[in-house]
């Protein structure tokens, strides 16, 4: 399996060789660079789960810088989004924060420190260990993730099963626990359908589900809403914002629609080139954009719903 495959397993467990065992949720330890983090932190008490510092990815065959300085920290049960047109870098981002950089990608530049250690650390097993037990992420295109000639519900039960080590009877009701739990109606009816038989929201529910399955902290949404229409999207939202609440769970979402990252987001960074061109608390950069494009995503979303957010947030 590449770095870059799609599966089930990418999104929530990708088992390699060395599979954590049951409870095989490593342990945290305080490394040095999280000093130096929280001193940087605007909230210094609480040490962020995720903090990336000046990321910069480079295409190595040429040389050729695709991030440039992305920096943010992200706390226990926040939400930090990230927008900008198409190419911009933010999935690149992501992917760094996830250990899944395509070939011939590579950190250039800066850190990337996850629950305080830094993972440039990490080899390949431990990135499968993180995976899902610590942050899991879920992307646009959800069918692709899944196995189109296996039932759903059977497929989040392995990823539960080579993941948390449950039996399969206890991975099969833990799975309908989950997929109540992102509000499929009928989760036994769901658990024996087949992909094809789901509707665009139905399997990112169902991508939601695995991703969330073995507990991670952090969860990365990269555009999870964008092929959906108006009316899903908002419930995605809303289930995204449901996860927060009830877990504690922090968000990385990804938009290029600054409407959707307006709704869920304590703070935004804005992307264009590769470059963050604007960054802040998301009220003050809805309210106040610093930046020329920042002004032009907020003039582009008049027509799109943007005040009624914007007036929800005004405070
Ligand atoms: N595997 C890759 N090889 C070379 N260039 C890539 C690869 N993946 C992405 N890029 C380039 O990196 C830039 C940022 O891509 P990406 O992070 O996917 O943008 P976004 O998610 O904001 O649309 C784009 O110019 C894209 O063409
Ligand atoms: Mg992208």
């Amino acid at each position: 399996m590449t770095a870059s495959s799609k599966s089930l397993y990418a999104v929530a467990a990708r088992p390699g060789p060395a599979l954590a065992g049951p409870g095989g949720r490593p342990g945290r330890p305080a490394g040095s660079a999280e000093g130096i983090v929280s001193s940087l932190s605007s909230r210094a008490a609480t040490p962020p789960l995720l903090a990336v510092r000046d990321v910069r990815i480079r295409h190595a065959p040429t040389g050729r810088e695709l991030v440039r300085g992305v920096s943010f920290d992200l706390a226990p049960g926040r939400v930090v989004g990230i927008v900008g047109e198409s190419g911009s870098g933010k999935t690149l981002t992501c992917r760094a924060a996830l250990g899944i950089l395509p070939r011939h990608l590579e950190l250039s530049g800066g850190s990337i420190v996850l629950a305080g250690e830094d993972v440039t650390t990490f080899d390949e097993d431990r990135w499968t260990r993180e995976r899902g037990s610590t942050l899991a992420a879920v992307f646009q295109d959800p069918a692709s993730y899944l196995n189109p000639s296996l039932p759903v519900g059977s497929q989040v039960a392995e990823v539960l099963r080579v993941k948390t080590g449950l039996r399969r009877r206890e991975a099969r009701s833990r799975t309908l626990e989950l997929f109540a739990s992102v509000h499929l109606r009928d989760p036994d009816v769901v658990y024996g359908q087949y992909p094809f038989e789901l509707s665009g929201g139905m399997l990112q529910r169902v991508l939601i589900a695995a991703a969330v399955s073995a507990g991670p902290r952090i969860l990365v949404a990269d555009e999870a809403t964008t092929a959906l229409d108006v009316t899903v999207q908002a419930e995605i939202l809303d289930l995204l914002a449901d996860l927060r609440e009830g877990s504690g769970l922090s968000l990385v979402v990804v938009s290029h629609d600054l409407a959707v990252v307006a709704q869920l987001c304590d703070e935004v960074l804005v992307m264009r080139h590769g470059e963050v061109v604007e960054q802040g608390q998301t009220d003050r950069v809805l309210h106040r954009p610093e930046h020329e494009y920042t002004r032009l995503l907020l003039a582009e979303h008049d027509q799109f719903g943007l005040d009624r957010v914007l007036e929800g947030r005004a405070s």
